[in-house]
């Protein structure tokens, strides 16, 4: 199911989006030409990644300094050992969709 996140013009270069739909939040973030669709929620204890930095395409989550993969979702550095959902995105008409299935 393709579901709008917003408009492409909301989204700063390396700064996470926070997007509230009914069951999930999600964090989208541009990183130059590609955009990133990742469950809110960091793997470990559960906090917003959206508060967390970006690095090129990595999301590193603010409280414990977990980093994930925005391509797979992979956690890339400790302590989270679990995956985080991601959601291939696609940009028509100037929005943001995701496929959130
Ligand atoms: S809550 Fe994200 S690393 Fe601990």
């Amino acid at each position: 199911m393709s579901t709008k996140l917003c408009a492409l013009d909301q989204l700063v270069d390396g700064e996470p989006l926070r997007v509230e739909l009914d069951e999930i939040d999600i964090a989208v973030i541009k990183v130059a030409d590609a955009i990133f669709a990742i469950e809110d929620v960091c793997s470990h204890a559960e906090v917003p990644l959206s508060d967390g930095a970006v690095s090129d395409c990595t999301i590193e989550c603010e409280l414990h300094g977990s980093r994930f993969d925005l391509r797979t979702g992979k956690p890339t550095g400790p302590p989270a050992t679990r995956p985080v959902p991601v959601f291939p995105t696609s940009v028509v008409d100037g929005h943001v969709f995701a496929d959130i299935s």
